[in-house]
């Protein structure tokens, strides 16, 4: 058994990767019925569409809104999440893939929050019966970006012809936004400083998956990345498990604040992102943060509807 083989097309979704053609597509459309449904309560059409299944969560940082939104999410699908002490992430007690072949025989999903991407697969290669969901891992947060693309699809319709600036880390976050608006035809422009930058091999993915002549382009300047474009998104320069940084990383960030300069410089009416928490005073002004640019609260409230579409479509 190679531990850390790639997920199974279909059963897990480890990273915006994972979807094959029109998935993403597909995906949005479910959320945004789903989110038109939510009214209705029980009599929503996919109120027991999980049937009583049972979800594992297991999260090794923390989380308000992943956390939040997935039990709500399972619950709205007729399911029951079950949350595991944080301890069997680690492999002491007894190995991840042993956790994995004890999960499958109860659960039908896992939905882990971990630092090593590697473990995500780990779980994902250990149990052909158990889906994994990646709720963020040091590499990517493909969950943040389904809520971003959805929010996006609310604003603008197509995305075709629009571009999104990311300012910032070249982190978990910035992976899977990238990963995910060229192939709804979002150009992307990337502005981070020298050593902070998106792995290459991450923006040859993004060029790959890129549909409807989006392109991918990598700035110094956070000015130029900004320049014309329909929304700015951005996310904290220190991640979870990287304190120790923080102060070197303060220095190294300070140019590259979404500040309300910044937003100018953008096409009239972008947008602002962020997908939380923030750091007013870090990485965005206060003033942009409570802007009538700034959709990060769509954003918070999408993670729900698009959870139960990911959660509908890997399980249902
Ligand atoms: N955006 C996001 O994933 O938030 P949490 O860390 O609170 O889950
Ligand atoms: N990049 C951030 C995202 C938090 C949701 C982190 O990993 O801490």
């Amino acid at each position: 058994m190679n531990p850390v083989a790639p997920a199974t097309p279909g059963k897990d979704f480890l990273s915006i990767l994972d979807l094959v053609r029109g998935d993403l597509d597909r995906l949005l459309g479910l959320a945004a019925q789903m989110k038109a449904d939510r009214r209705l309560g029980t009599r929503a059409p996919t109120a027991d569409a999980l049937g009583g299944a049972h979800v594992a969560m297991l999260f090794e940082k923390p989380s308000l809104r992943t956390r939040s939104t997935f039990e709500i999410a399972v619950r709205e699908l007729g399911g029951h999440a079950l949350h595991l002490p944080a301890e069997f992430a680690q492999g002491t007690r007894e190995p991840l893939e042993d956790v994995a072949r004890n999960l499958e025989r109860w659960v039908r999903a896992l939905v882990i929050r971990t630092f090593a991407h590697r473990k995500a697969a780990i779980f994902a290669a250990a149990a052909s019966d158990l889906h994994v969901i990646n709720a963020l891992s040091d590499e990517e947060h493909p969950c943040q970006a389904l809520a971003d693309m959805l929010t996006l699809r609310e604003r603008w319709g197509s995305g075709r012809g629009r571009t999104l600036a990311y300012v910032g880390d070249g982190n978990n976050t910035a992976t899977s936004l990238v990963h995910a608006a060229p192939q709804l035809g979002i150009s992307v422009h990337l502005a981070s400083p020298p050593g902070y930058e998106l792995p290459a091999r991450v923006v040859d993915e993004a060029i790959r998956g890129a549909r409807d002549g989006a392109s991918v382009r990598s700035f110094r300047d956070p000015r130029q990345a900004a320049a014309g474009v329909d929304a700015v998104c951005t996310d904290v320069w220190t991640s979870m498990g990287q304190e120790a940084e923080t102060e070197e990383r303060r220095r190294v960030f300070a140019g590259f604040q979404v500040d309300a300069a910044l937003m100018a410089a953008a096409a009239r009416g972008a947008l602002f992102m962020h997908c939380l928490p923030a750091h007013r005073g870090e990485e965005v002004t206060a003033e942009v943060f409570e802007s009538d640019a700034s959709v990060v609260f769509d954003q918070a409230e999408n993670r729900l509807h698009t959870q139960k579409a990911l959660l509908a479509m890997l399980l249902a």
